[in-house]
């Protein structure tokens, strides 16, 4: 377990060692150095600035980059205008990419007037090859890459940005490894992100996850409670597992464990109130699974349970291994064994070959399952995926009619669902302070949806009853119950 390393206690005159995390630990030592060094010529401690794009496994990424960052003595800045500051990429769909492309022009005007700042990028983009190839050809001034395989010798890399001339780009095709022990720096005190696989061996036509995040691979389970047993110490109430499929958790593990399993055991993990988990393929999900849910006393009333399309069609050629009536089964046995359960999801509209028909079919998943809220996406041709080299891409304008439409019902759905909580007090976990009105507190129901209610900060990670009086759509205006 990591515990505070001493760093300064680490003889840096030798060879570094070649285990992993001892590795690192010499590495963070060594940058430790040159952070002291830059201290000593300027007269403060060089800052940092972390930018996340994309979902929550990027974002608990982020927080293992400015673990090792703070660790190593650099502080944290307000804004992009830092000594070194780095983009953690998300590939997921075009205009991710293209945020980060025009985002890096901002870089570089500010670099101009600032030589000594350095560039990094890391993250799923970086594992594209054409993207590696673009900035080697266009952005010279980026002055470190690397990949979502090597990340945890981050700090291994930064040194060798300090010592080396030139950029250093290292970028790995796969890895097997998991690291363990390395520091990480939560954003929020009462909450953490918990990994629990990385990776994904699913392969939807259209995703380009599993080749940028390599194959499946699941955390010990003893490693996770232990985790989450240092964070339930550390004040962490709400937990959420994270993996690209966590109802596949365990299955490649040497002693193989369920999802279900693993659960029943974080269950009991005394300090922990809340378990949250994303993301569920509808394919894996268990009946172990369903029945855990409805036993606990913990996990909460949320379940994103990703739809892609209605058409069992189109999720064939999605390769998602469902169809229609098998989703709407799945839904239906959840709320028998759950019924206070709120079901979100995730829609892709305008799949190569998605005629009026099949969208209609979506439609009507959407109206049959009453989504208390959805992520709707425009279909996005990803370089190397199958779904790329499908004929019939659906034309820019009728896609952009049928997102109109299905937006307008997955809105109206979810408000009306959302009415049916107005009156009742609800358990909620304060998050912060309201940034628009300063007597508000924010915070999330058991069921995700958000409420304003008056309070102060001294509540922020406390878990208060709120009685939900005034519904605005996705969210809630209360009043605390004393
Ligand atoms: N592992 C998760 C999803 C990760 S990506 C799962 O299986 O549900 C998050 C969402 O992005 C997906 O659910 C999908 O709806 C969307 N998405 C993925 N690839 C996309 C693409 N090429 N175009 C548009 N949306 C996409
Ligand atoms: Fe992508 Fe499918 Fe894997 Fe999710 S399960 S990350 S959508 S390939
Ligand atoms: Fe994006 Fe990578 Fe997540 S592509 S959605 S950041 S796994």
């Amino acid at each position: 377990m990591y515990n505070e390393i001493d760093l300064d206690k680490i003889d840096v005159s030798h060879e570094p060692p070649t285990q992993e995390p001892a590795r690192q630990y010499y590495f963070m030592a060594k940058c430790r150095e040159w952070v002291r060094e830059f201290e000593q010529k300027n007269g403060r401690r060089p800052c940092f600035f972390v930018q996340t794009f994309g979902c929550q496994m990027n974002a608990r990424d982020s927080e293992k980059l400015v673990g090792i960052l703070e660790t190593v003595g650099y502080c944290q800045a307000e804004k992009e205008e830092a000594d070194f500051v780095i983009y953690n990429t998300c590939t997921v769909r075009e205009n991710a990419n293209n945020k980060v492309w025009g985002r890096l022009g901002y870089l570089n005007a500010y670099k101009k007037h600032h030589p000594h700042m350095k560039i990094a990028l890391c993250g799923c983009m970086m594992q594209e090859a054409e993207v590696v190839e673009k900035i080697k050809k266009s952005y010279p001034f980026v002055d470190l890459v690397f990949g979502t395989h090597n990340i945890y010798k981050f700090a291994e890399l930064l040194e060798t940005s300090f010592v080396q001339e030139g950029r250093v780009i290292d970028i790995w095709k796969d890895t097997d490894k998991i690291v363990e022990e390395l520091p990480i720096e939560r954003k929020y005190s009462f909450k953490s992100g918990v990994n629990i696989m990385f990776g994904c061996n699913n392969f939807c036509s259209y995703c380009i996850v599993p080749y940028v995040r390599g194959r499946e691979r699941s955390r010990k389970p003893e490693d996770i409670l232990a985790e989450i047993e240092r964070l339930a110490a550390d004040g962490v109430v709400e937990i959420m597992l994270l993996g690209q499929n966590v109802n596949s958790y365990g299955k490649n593990l040497k002693e193989p464990i369920t999802f279900a399993e693993l659960l029943k055991q974080i269950e009991d993990i005394e300090g922990i109130e809340r378990i949250r988990f994303m993301t569920s393929h509808p394919k894996d999900l268990s009946d172990e699974l369903i029945e855990v849910m409805g036993k606990s006393k913990k996990i909460c009333r949320h379940l994103h349970l990703p739809l892609q399309s209605g058409s069992s069609r189109i999720l064939k050629a999605m390769n998602r291994h469902y169809d229609k009536e098998q989703y709407l089964s799945l839904v239906e046995k959840i709320r028998r064994a759950v019924p206070d359960i709120a079901l979100t999801t995730d829609i892709i509209v305008g799949f190569p070959g998605e005629t009026e028909e099949d969208f209609l079919e979506t439609m009507d998943v959407v109206e049959q399952v009453g989504y208390e809220s959805a992520f709707t996406f425009i279909y996005s041709k990803r370089t190397g995926t199958p779904a790329a080299f499908m004929e019939e891409q659906i034309s820019e304008d009728v896609v952009k009619d049928r997102f109109d439409r299905l937006l307008k019902s997955v809105q109206s759905i979810a408000a009306k669902k959302a009415e049916l909580y107005t009156g009742k007090t609800e358990p909620v976990l304060v998050e912060e302070v309201n940034e628009q009105d300063q007597m508000l507190v924010s915070g999330r129901l058991s069921s995700n949806f958000m409420v304003h209610f008056p309070g102060t900060e001294e509540m922020i990670g406390k878990i208060v009853n709120v009685t939900l009086k005034e519904c605005k759509g996705f969210y809630f205006y209360g009043e605390l119950v004393e």
